[in-house]
């Protein structure tokens, strides 16, 4: 029923000064929950409303069901898109809202009202029927929005950051509904956010976008574990995985990071220069009191303890100067929480411990990461090897 492929597609702005989709390819199975996840203007947007046909085409196609529909109008390709501002018309009640595209193409009354109903009754908006967008909360209004794009029975929901303009609290349960509400009625949905967390837990699989142009297309699980590049990396996963300097040594069983040796769980593929970047999530990153330890290790200062508990983010001085930490491509990830630390990022790494595991403000440890755990990424082009 509704599958969507992109092949090659592209969409140019200015007349081709500004690149906002470069290339790109992605099939999306029919019943599938897929995520579109990026930094602010990396051509989401464009991407959906290209789909939507809201938007004209540079180059290549977009496929529904098979059938390329590049030259079909919006209105006949049966999508219905659900807008961050919801777009609900103020002088219209919640049930002429809802009603309004099927009054729009003419459905018998009866049928209008029983599309109504149903809608009303799987979003529970049962007793706001009679009420004004103006006199309904955040949520409500958002669940109205998704009830005018129910009752059309589309072939697919296009949701472009429909949680955004919510608070944090309703986000979360919302963001569960959107879930629950896919499971019941199995159409096939591209929901747009550039909040990682949002992209994790409601995707099947998530597309990742920087810049126009798609970095991976993965389950969430193979995003995290196994990123394809620096900026995959460095968007997946929160606090954002600590990125280190390093070079690969002749076995390629282990990095040199500054004078620090680091064991690797195995042989890692040879990098075209031998210089690496090594890529530790704060949370496969432990550690023990420094005077344990042999030299040749990772040691810091604990420059920074931010307990949310039952966890602590830890900020670590490394004490060699030779040992660079490079920062994530444009920053990505979203909540890490490290801006408070007095220490020049270049030389602090981030660590994610249960609290009552934490080390203490200005205490010396030296730094354990998992070795199967760890990620290397070639320095120049930033792919994983
Ligand atoms: N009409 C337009 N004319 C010129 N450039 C545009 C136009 N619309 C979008 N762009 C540019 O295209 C790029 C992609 O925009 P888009 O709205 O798709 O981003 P987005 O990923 O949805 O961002 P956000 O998360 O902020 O909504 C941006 O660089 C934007 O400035
Ligand atoms: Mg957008």
């Amino acid at each position: 029923m509704g599958s969507i492929v992109l092949r090659d597609l592209s969409k140019t702005y200015g007349g081709g000064a500004i690149a906002a989709v470069k290339s790109v390819n992605l099939e999306i199975g029919d019943g599938e929950f897929v995520v579109f996840v990026g930094p602010s203007g990396c051509g989401k947007s464009t991407l959906l409303r290209m789909i939507a046909g809201l938007e004209s085409i540079s180059g290549g196609t977009v496929e529904i069901n098979g059938k390329v529909v590049n030259e079909v109008a919006s209105r006949n390709r049966d999508i219905a898109m659900v807008f961050q501002n919801y777009a609900l018309y103020p002088t219209m009640t919640v049930r002429q809202n809802i009603a309004f595209a099927l009054e729009l193409r003419k459905f018998p009354q009866a049928a209008i009202d029983e599309r109504v109903n149903e809608a009303a009754r799987i979003l529970d908006l049962k007793d706001l029927l009679d009420r004004k967008p103006g006199q309904l909360s955040g949520g409500q209004r958002q669940r109205v929005a998704m009830g005018r794009a129910i009752v059309r029975h589309p072939q697919a929901f296009l949701l472009d950051e429909p949680l955004s303009n919510l608070d944090a609290k309703l986000r979360v349960q919302l963001r569960a509904e959107l879930g629950r509400l896919h499971q019941r009625l199995g159409v096939t949905t591209i929901h747009v956010t550039h909040d990682q967390v949002e992209a994790m837990t409601l995707g099947s699989r998530v597309a990742v976008f920087s810049r126009g142009t798609l970095q991976q297309y993965d389950t969430p699980q193979k995003l995290y574990d196994a990123p394809k590049n620096l900026f995959v990396a460095g968007f997946i996963g929160s606090p954002a995985m600590n990125f280190l300097e390093g070079a690969l040594g002749g076995n390629a069983d282990a990095v040199q990071i500054g004078a620090a040796t680091i064991r690797l769980g195995a042989p890692a593929a040879a990098a075209q220069s031998g210089r690496v970047v090594v890529g530790v999530r704060p949370e496969h990153l432990g550690w023990r009191p420094w005077e344990e330890v042999p030299s040749g290790v990772l040691t810091g200062t604990v420059d920074l303890v931010e307990t949310i508990e039952p966890e602590a983010y830890v900020t670590i001085a490394l004490d060699d100067p030779s040992a660079r930490v490079r920062q994530a491509d444009e920053a990505v990830s979203s909540g890490t929480p490290n801006g408070a630390s007095a220490v020049p990022a270049a030389q602090r790494v981030q660590m994610r411990v249960p609290a009552r595991a934490a080390p203490a403000l200005g205490q010396k440890v030296a730094l354990t990461p998992d070795p199967e755990r760890i990620r290397l990424f070639d320095a120049t082009g930033g792919a994983a090897l």
